[in-house]
């Protein structure tokens, strides 16, 4: 018999918003609204600094857990922002992205056989990482009630097996835009601590938050309730505050047993995230926040624009999202989304995520990014709305 690829390895499914990707980078004019990321280049003083890094001999290996000047950075942010003490020598961990970050997290908590539950609907890495660590998933839907998503706790009591190690959850949601409450993540971690459970919060989308007097402030981290003895896990990525998609470049907070060993394994992985774009990464830390005020309020009016848009068209629903730079609709009639999506594309050029991509609780959903410009998001949203309007 000749070589197979890995049973193993063949059971990860692609993900379908990569997919649809795919069919969209094959066609010319396409708006673009499938990915989640700004039509806006990263910032010039981020990339400045990633210059002077290399000019500066940054282009050397690097310890497994990152720059210790970029970790002190981070411990100084969580500080001023989120008023937490971390220690930078072994709570914290520089990752090559915030996926790499949950791969590796997800990799210290299960071994193979073990389950995972996932609330959902919900970015698919997250799941495809439980895959790819050969354990077992749970999708556990958010119900949606009294015009808001909400956590079914005792859907999850129900969901909770001999071998259930993890709880994976993402606040603010990709695609929901909820965000957890306070009394919200508290029942998690009450939960968490109760069928003693590594507790995993996916907080790459903290800093875009709408439902603050002030723009710019985070949605208060896990890490505020949590001890730093408790078998919690952050994951996080300069990604989408900074806008640096490209650069590859996260972190994760854990317990510091689990930061240790992510440490390790990050050397048979990447090793370590770019040298001179960590560096960059410690000028946006600092510098960052006038221009996160600024991207804040663009998304804001982007986010409006789009649900006054929506209004206009028959059988969607969408609640406002108070998080992180998505729409999801629900389109009345819908079955299959990604074969809607997919019509959507070839009629039109409008390119949305399908929401069968995120998992129980996704069908019958689209996910639109509104993280593009105007000139991208007029269009595109008219064309959208007389599609559905038929
Ligand atoms: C919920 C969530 N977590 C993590 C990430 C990872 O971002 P990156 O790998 O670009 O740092 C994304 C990106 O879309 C995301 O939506």
């Amino acid at each position: 018999m000749p070589p197979v690829v890995a049973p193993s390895a063949q059971h990860v499914p692609h993900s379908r918003i990569r997919e649809l990707a795919e069919i969209a980078m094959s066609m010319d004019g396409v708006f673009k609204l499938y990915f989640g990321e700004s039509s806006l280049p990263t910032p010039e003083y981020i990339r400045r600094a990633a210059q002077k890094a290399m000019a500066d001999g940054y282009t050397f290996y690097t310890e497994n857990a990152g720059l210790l000047s970029l970790r002190r950075t981070l411990a100084d942010y969580y500080r001023r922002l989120q008023k937490v003490e971390l220690n930078p020598e072994n709570e914290i961990v520089v990752t090559a992205s915030g996926v790499q970050a949950l791969n590796v997290g997800i990799r210290c908590t299960l071994d193979p056989g073990d389950e995972a539950i996932v609330l959902t609907p919900a970015w698919p890495n997250g799941g495809a990482s439980v895959l790819m660590a050969n354990a077992i998933l749970r999708e556990v839907p958010h119900p949606f009630r009294d015009g808001r998503y909400a956590i079914d706790f005792d859907a999850l009591e129900q969901a909770i097996g001999p071998r259930t190690r993890l709880l994976i959850y993402t606040s603010p949601s990709n695609p929901l835009g909820w965000v957890a409450t306070d009394e919200e993540q508290a029942g998690l971690l009450d939960f968490a601590r109760r069928h003693n459970l590594w507790l995993l919060a996916d907080e790459v989308y903290d800093r875009l938050y709408y439902r603050t007097p002030a723009l710019g402030t985070p949605v208060p981290s896990i890490l505020r309730l949590a001890t730093r003895d408790d078998a919690v896990i952050v994951v996080q990525s300069f990604s989408k505050t900074f806008c640096m998609t490209g650069w590859r470049v996260g972190w994760l907070i854990a317990r510091r047993d689990l930061a240790r060993k992510a440490a390790e394994l990050n050397e048979f992985i990447i090793s370590h995230a770019p040298s001179f774009a960590q560096r960059a990464g410690e000028t946006a830390l600092v510098w960052g926040e006038a221009e996160i005020r600024n991207m804040l309020g663009r998304l804001k009016q982007n986010r409006d624009f789009c649900l006054a848009a929506l209004r206009k068209a028959s059988r969607v629903t969408v609640p406002p999202p108070e998080g992180a730079f998505y729409l999801f609709p629900r389109i009345e009639g819908v079955a299959d989304s990604f074969d809607f999506c997919r019509r959507l594309l070839e009629e039109t050029q409008v390119g949305l995520a399908p929401g069968v991509a995120f998992g129980a609780g996704g069908e019958g959903a689209v996910r639109i990014c509104y993280a593009a410009q105007p000139e991208i998001l007029q269009p595109a949203m008219e064309r959208f709305v007389s599609f559905v309007n038929g």
